[in-house]
């Protein structure tokens, strides 16, 4: 593995392990610090994220960001945002699981460098692979998961709570329980 992060992104920028890598413009690898103690996990980049390279920079990253400032998170000070896929699936479709799959060896050397003792899962692909495979959002969100040295949980994905605002009161609880979470941690 890698040692450090640049160097593992510049790794990750020539990886044609999927088919999605045909269709990129940028590759979205992850931005934040690299030394966070929580790290966000979404699904993979639209349109914008493909254009900036960065992820979460779109609408449903304008309401991520508004939610990470309600309890004083930031992506430059002090988490990292990634994806399960580093690169756009086209037309904006789901990951396939065989794409997931091609990827995660990248998600997983991140978090062996950053080492985060929470992981934030947003929406049900990250939920699903990183939690488990029956992990219902509408159920399960907010639940603090103890997984070997890590604590996972799982929320709302922000694209999602922009098609059904209904929903935004329950995230909201759960950006709470995260900031709960960094008073004990
Ligand atoms: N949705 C995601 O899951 N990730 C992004 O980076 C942007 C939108």
């Amino acid at each position: 593995m890698e040692h450090d992060l640049a160097a593992l992104e510049r790794a990750c920028g020539q990886c044609e392990q999927c088919p999605l890598c045909t269709g990129r413009t940028n590759l979205v690898f992850g931005t934040g610090v690299p030394d966070a103690k929580i790290m966000f996990v979404g699904e993979g980049p639209g349109m914008q994220e493909d254009l900036q390279g960065k992820p979460f920079v779109g609408k449903s990253g304008q309401l991520l960001d508004q939610y990470l400032s309600l309890i004083d998170l930031d992506r430059e000070k002090n988490i990292y945002i990634a994806n399960m896929v580093k690169c756009r699936p086209p037309q904006n479709r789901d990951p396939k699981p065989e794409e997931t799959e091609a990827c995660l060896p990248w998600l997983r050397s991140q978090v062996k460098l950053i080492r985060p003792q929470l992981i934030v899962c947003l929406g049900r692909i990250a939920a699903q692979r990183l939690i488990s495979p029956d992990f219902r959002v509408t159920k399960q969100h907010g639940e603090m998961i103890a997984k070997g040295q890590m604590t996972f949980m799982g929320t709302f994905h922000p694209a999602a709570l922009l098609r059904n605002p209904a929903q935004k009161a329950d995230a909201l609880a759960d950006f709470q329980k995260i900031r709960a979470w960094m008073r004990e941690h």
